[in-house]
């Protein structure tokens, strides 16, 4: 009873979450497996986020479940968000889970697990379900491990590092101030020390990941030279050999401030690629999500950018169909589509969540309103995100290798701006910084031909832009 599997719903900060479950259980003894039917106990991480979401997850629960009522040794977990937002609820519908894990205590599933597996092989009583979603202080510095870079025969070339856990905004449409708890940040040199035991393990580049990864650390660390605490943070990690490219997500349009935007020009490392999330292009809809700027606010950040870093890129969340969202409003998100030209963008129809206040507005939109201003969007996206990828047909990119591509005929990797490429190649460029040059573009990828000798990464200072 030792193979362990994670089902992942939801976003980065998850899959991370995921990992470091994953890495604390291999150094307990457990094996990483990475289909369900391999495994002994699967443990489902859940997202809260979207109503579509939690759905996914309870629907796979339910089927775990009816997998362990005619194998009662199958262990059965829930983790994060949902089981946070809902754990009475969840067990009321899932009697039989072993193990209800809230945000704060990812750390304590080895020895969670230990326990319900002795208490299995043991012949007492069947134990009840462990419930565990306190509060917990120090946690966010709990998530701190890796699997090696190697794992499963796979190289791993670009990691996420989770800076901070928590969020103390209050976005009137969202769960996860409630879910994820007060805003927590790890110390600057804890999570340097992590970004250098990647790099020693072979990973070239990091996401740094926060629900607001712009308010990092500004009620534990002091501002210094003018430079907020996620500056500074940005600066040491740059300073860090074999690291050659560092990404960030998510920041606030509130706290993107000049030291930032002068981070874009000064590190050549930091990736020229900002995902934004703007959520509307109405002040008013702004207003009514507790969103504190105006769109003009958000277009001055993304002009001083764009004045710093000419090819930068952007991407951006938007919720469309939000409570009272009028087409006139509508049509303000639109203009700020066409205005930044967005080159990547994740749209949300409005999903009501329970306990939200915006979930009490009267005004809820109906279905095919979402549905058509959510597919009016995609398709201008499609449109800007093809365009940006043709005007690269005929240049020379620098594509970070990242492995196979899905079908594994050819290498996949992505250039500064993360757009994707595929190129033919030896798997032995894996990890490595070549120059391709552009021959084919879609909406979503671009195919090129490798175009003269590789170069390492540590020949390459940096970034070539
Ligand atoms: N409905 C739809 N989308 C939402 N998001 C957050 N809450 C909701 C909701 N209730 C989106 C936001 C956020 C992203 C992670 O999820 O756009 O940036």
């Amino acid at each position: 009873m030792n193979r362990v599997y994670i089902k992942t719903y939801g976003c980065q900060m998850n899959e991370r979450d995921s990992e470091a479950v994953a890495a604390m259980l291999r150094h307990r003894g457990y094996a990483i497996v990475d289909t369900e039917h391999a495994a002994d106990v699967v443990l489902v991480n859940t997202c809260s986020v979207r109503d579509q979401a939690e759905q996914k997850a309870i629907g796979k629960m339910g089927y775990l479940a009816a997998r362990k009522r005619k194998n009662p040794d199958l262990v059965l977990g829930v983790m994060g968000c949902m089981a946070q937002n809902r754990g009475a609820d969840l067990l009321d519908r899932l009697p039989d889970l072993d193990l209800l894990v809230g945000t704060q205590k990812f750390h304590q599933v080895p020895d969670h697990l230990d326990n319900i597996v002795a208490t299995l092989r043991g012949q007492g009583p069947r134990p009840s379900t462990v419930v565990d979603l306190a509060e917990e202080a120090g946690s966010q510095n709990a998530i701190r491990d890796h699997l090696p870079a190697s794992t499963g025969g796979k190289r791993q070339v670009s990691a996420f590092v989770s800076i901070m856990q928590g969020c103390n905004m209050a976005c009137t449409f969202c769960i996860v101030p409630k879910t994820r708890g007060e805003e927590r940040s790890r110390p600057i040199d804890d999570i340097v020390a992590e970004v250098e035991a990647l790099a020693a393990d072979g990973v070239r580049e990091v996401t740094l990941l926060g629900q607001i990864v712009t308010s990092y650390g500004r009620r534990e660390f002091p501002f210094r030279e003018g430079r907020s605490p996620f500056v500074q943070l940005l600066e040491r990690v740059h300073e860090i050999p074999g690291i050659a490219r560092i990404r960030f997500t998510s920041p606030h349009p509130r706290g993107f401030k000049d030291d930032l935007v002068q981070a874009f020009r000064d590190l050549p490392k930091l990736c020229p690629c900002v995902h934004l999330p703007l959520q509307s292009g109405s002040d008013r809809i702004l207003r009514a999500m507790n969103r504190p700027y105006t769109r003009e606010a958000y277009a001055a950040i993304i002009d001083k950018l764009r004045a710093a870093v000419p090819d930068m890129y952007f991407s951006t969340d938007i919720i469309v169909g939000f409570p009272g969202e009028t087409d006139e409003d509508f049509g303000h998100t639109v203009d700020m589509f066409e205005r930044v030209r967005f080159d990547m963008a994740f749209v949300f129809k409005y999903s009501i969540r329970t306990g939200t206040p915006a979930a009490d507005i009267p005004d809820q939109l109906p279905a095919d309103v979402k549905e058509a201003r959510n597919d009016a969007l995609l398709e201008l996206l499609r449109r800007y995100s093809l365009a940006r990828n043709e005007a690269l047909v005929g240049t020379v990119q620098h594509v970070l290798v990242e492995g196979p591509d899905k079908l594994g005929r050819r290498l996949s990797g992505k250039t500064p701006g993360g757009r994707l490429v595929h190129v033919p190649g030896d798997d032995d460029l894996v990890g490595e910084i070549v120059p391709v040059r552009i021959r084919h573009a879609s909406a979503s990828a671009m195919i090129g031909d490798l175009a003269e000798q590789p170069i390492s990464v540590e020949t390459v200072p940096g970034n070539p832009r």
